[in-house]
């Protein structure tokens, strides 16, 4: 189907209610309008996913991010201005427009301009903010691709087809609160590729009065669990450079026998014995092309004949820019050899 009538349709089934697949520069989204509580339900329903766990809000604009909240800040608007659309989900107190649901019951809102042609027609089409988690089932492997999503949904979402997601890793989320006397507290609650630096360096510029919070509440930041991302068989990452294969190997075949078969309500798919046959999950050296690449290398090397997938974290990942892939990988991982 032509991509204007992709758009079409989708434009037509969130006006009635329904919910799509909805390509995103950073990863594919299962999208409903944010004020469609039968959408809504449909995506926690389809996506197993917790009403612990909040959705994210997207948006065409500044003037429509401020529908959805109650303290759009000087700062707000000096990151929107140089972030948006793209990679940055700001965390803000919610408006009325915003239900419970969308926010699993917190005060704020976590609200992003995606930077993407057909996802922005189709907001611009439908005329109001997308809700959106990514479009994976919870806890697993994110979508960077059309037929993704299509595979975790079968037919379950009519899904749009705006090719390979060209960020691959989710945005970057940074909560901001203000208090009274115009100071600002700014919490890093996911690493994406909009590092703090880049925070930093944009704010030395404005005359703002803002803190990093190091420290962030539990609760702050619900949905971020230990593991997710998770692939179908065990992902192991080897951060050691000091054993050597064999003594790796053996370590490996030990500790996945002592593994439960669901980590965090996902299941894995466990080798019975000592493992025959592995992959190699072989990263790109530049850490955004690293950052494209990864969901798609993990499902391709899950699709394979393989039981394991085995990640060796090279001397040159290192550094804040390739924080964000690191963080993914780890959390994907059922073991980390270290
Ligand atoms: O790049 C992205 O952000 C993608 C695309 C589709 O836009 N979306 C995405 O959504 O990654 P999801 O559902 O996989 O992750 C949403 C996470 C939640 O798990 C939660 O940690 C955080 O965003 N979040 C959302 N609203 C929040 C809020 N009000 N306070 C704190 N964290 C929030
Ligand atoms: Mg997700």
């Amino acid at each position: 189907m032509p991509l204007n009538q992709q758009i079409e349709m989708a434009v037509k089934r969130l006006k009635d209610n329904d919910v799509i697949g909805l390509p995103t520069e950073t990863v594919y989204g299962l999208a409903g309008v944010i004020t469609s509580e039968q959408a809504l339900k449909k995506i926690f329903s389809i996506k197993q996913r917790p009403f612990f766990d909040p959705l994210i809000v997207h948006v065409a604009s500044i003037e429509q991010a401020k529908t959805c909240t109650t303290e759009w800040s000087v700062l707000a608007q000096a990151l929107a201005e140089k972030f948006w659309p793209g990679p940055l989900t700001l965390v803000l107190p919610k408006t009325n427009l915003i239900s419970d649901l969308i926010t699993a019951g917190l005060p704020t809102v976590g609200l992003r301009w995606p930077r993407h042609q057909v996802a922005e027609a189709i907001i611009r089409s439908v005329g109001q903010p997308l809700a959106a988690p990514s479009a994976n089932k919870f806890g697993r492997t994110s979508p960077t691709r059309a037929e993704h999503v299509r595979t975790e949904f079968a037919d379950q979402v009519f899904v749009v087809d705006g090719d390979p997601s060209e960020v691959g890793i989710e945005s970057t989320i940074l909560s901001i609160e203000q208090n009274q006397s115009q100071s600002f507290k700014l919490t890093l609650l996911r690493k994406g590729i909009v590092t703090p630096s880049e925070i930093d360096q944009l704010l030395e510029t404005k005359t703002l009065d803002y803190q990093w919070n190091l420290q962030p509440l539990a609760g702050m930041a619900p949905g971020q669990m230990k593991h997710h991302y998770m692939p179908e068989i065990p992902l192991i990452v080897i951060k050691s450079d000091a054993k050597d294969e064999t003594t790796i190997r053996a370590e490996v075949n030990q500790k996945l026998l002592q593994l439960p078969d669901e980590i965090e309500s996902v299941r894995i798919r466990k080798p019975k014995g000592p493992i025959q046959k592995t992959t190699s999950l072989i990263l790109s050296n530049d850490s955004a092309l690293a950052a494209r690449q990864l969901y798609s290398s993990l499902r391709t090397a899950s699709q394979t004949e393989a039981q394991a997938i085995f990640c060796w974290i090279g001397p040159e990942m290192k550094g804040e820019a390739w924080e964000s892939v690191l963080d993914r990988l780890y959390k994907a991982a059922s073991l980390i050899i270290e």
